[in-house]
């Protein structure tokens, strides 16, 4: 069965060192803001979904010790706490989307006292991690249904356990098929530079027993000329009310691929990976990372010492090429901004 990646104990936010896999599965404890904020930036925990969590958990841990008694100062100390957590990556959306609401959790009580706030934080806190464990089994039941059996499947990244609270958003939809006893294979892009598909998608897979197959990014263009490949899942960081997606970099070189060779696209996230507030992908935040994410290995150099290097994380995928977004409430497509208003105005 999938792990879990975090949760809250004993006044410390646990997390699978994400770093230290598949080699070592080792537990982090953060017991202060700062090393939340250093375990995001550098993928101690990652994936859109466990960044809500690590970032919901952010505040309260940031805030369960303060010795304010005056209930404004203690709101503009959560503004803050809030602020700096904003500050660590900026493509997913669900860590600003926790953020936020906590932030509008704070304004409707701001006439509290601050135990009372602590206590609100808390429970808004684990009410973001519950709401995760609940929603990526819904998007699995509804995605399992793409899945048949003795099939091949392809992803990228990890959009699994490891990228959410414990069970995952496309790689969820496998481990559904599968206990709905599908047979089936999957195909699992390494995902340069930091190769989430190799050491996380890779390793999760393997441990839940289902049939994994490592390939190189670069390989995925002549495997589907040479097997049936019968979807492609992936899940997202953000996506735009158009329905373009941000995903970990190498997501839309698979879109493109999809199309050409008729293989349909599925993209596996929450409404918490919506941003509505964008009209389209152009306005997607991408992040950039150091350079010697893709000039070195395990700190040998594999690239000339000075050499130029771009490193975005995350690319967009137009919506035209996504098939359908599985989410909680159902499966939008054709993915475009009428039906994702009309699934958000019925449920949200
Ligand atoms: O840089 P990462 O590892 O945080 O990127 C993660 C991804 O791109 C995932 O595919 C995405 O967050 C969806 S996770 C369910």
């Amino acid at each position: 069965m999938p792990v879990k990646t975090i949760c809250w104990a004993n006044n410390s936010i646990k997390i699978i060192d994400q770093r230290k896999l598949p080699g070592e599965l080792k537990y982090i404890y953060c017991r202060d803001l700062k090393t939340i904020w250093d375990a995001i930036k550098t993928l101690a925990v990652r994936g859109a979904p466990a960044l809500g969590v690590a970032a919901a958990f952010g505040v309260l841990l940031g805030v369960s010790k303060s010795k304010e008694r005056n209930t404004s100062k203690f709101i503009k100390e959560i503004e803050s706490v809030c602020d700096y957590i904003g500050t660590s990556r900026p493509t997913a959306v669900n860590l600003f989307n926790a953020l936020n609401d906590i932030r509008k959790l704070v304004r409707e009580n701001k006439d509290k006292s601050v135990i009372e706030l602590k206590k609100l934080i808390r429970k808004c806190a684990f009410q973001i991690y519950e709401h995760d464990r609940k929603v990526c089994r819904e998007m699995g039941k509804f995605g399992a249904k793409f899945i048949d059996n003795k099939k091949n499947y392809m992803t990228v990244c990890n959009a699994g356990s490891l990228a959410t609270v414990d069970f995952g958003t496309a790689l969820g939809v496998f481990y559904t098929a599968q206990k709905n006893k599908r047979e089936f294979k999957v195909y699992s892009c390494e995902t340069r530079p930091l190769l989430q598909g190799a050491r996380l998608t890779a390793w999760e897979l393997k441990k839940s027993k289902i049939d994994v197959t490592l390939i190189c990014d670069n390989m995925a263009a002549s495997l589907m000329r040479k097997i049936k490949i019968s979807g492609i899942f992936t899940g997202a960081d953000r996506i735009a009310s158009n329905g373009d997606t941000a995903n970990k970099i190498g997501t839309y070189n698979l879109a493109v691929l999809a199309k050409h060779h008729k293989i349909p696209f599925y993209v596996v996230a929450p409404f918490s990976t919506f941003d509505l507030n964008i009209d389209n992908g152009k306005q997607i935040p991408i992040e950039e990372r150091k350079s010697d994410e893709i000039t070195q290995i395990k700190g040998i150099n594999i690239a000339p010492k000075g050499i130029k290097v771009y490193n975005p994380a995350f690319d967009v995928t137009d919506h035209n090429l996504i098939t359908a977004i599985i989410t909680e409430r159902g499966v939008i497509s054709p993915v475009n901004k009428q039906n994702i208003k009309k699934i958000f105005s019925c449920y949200a």
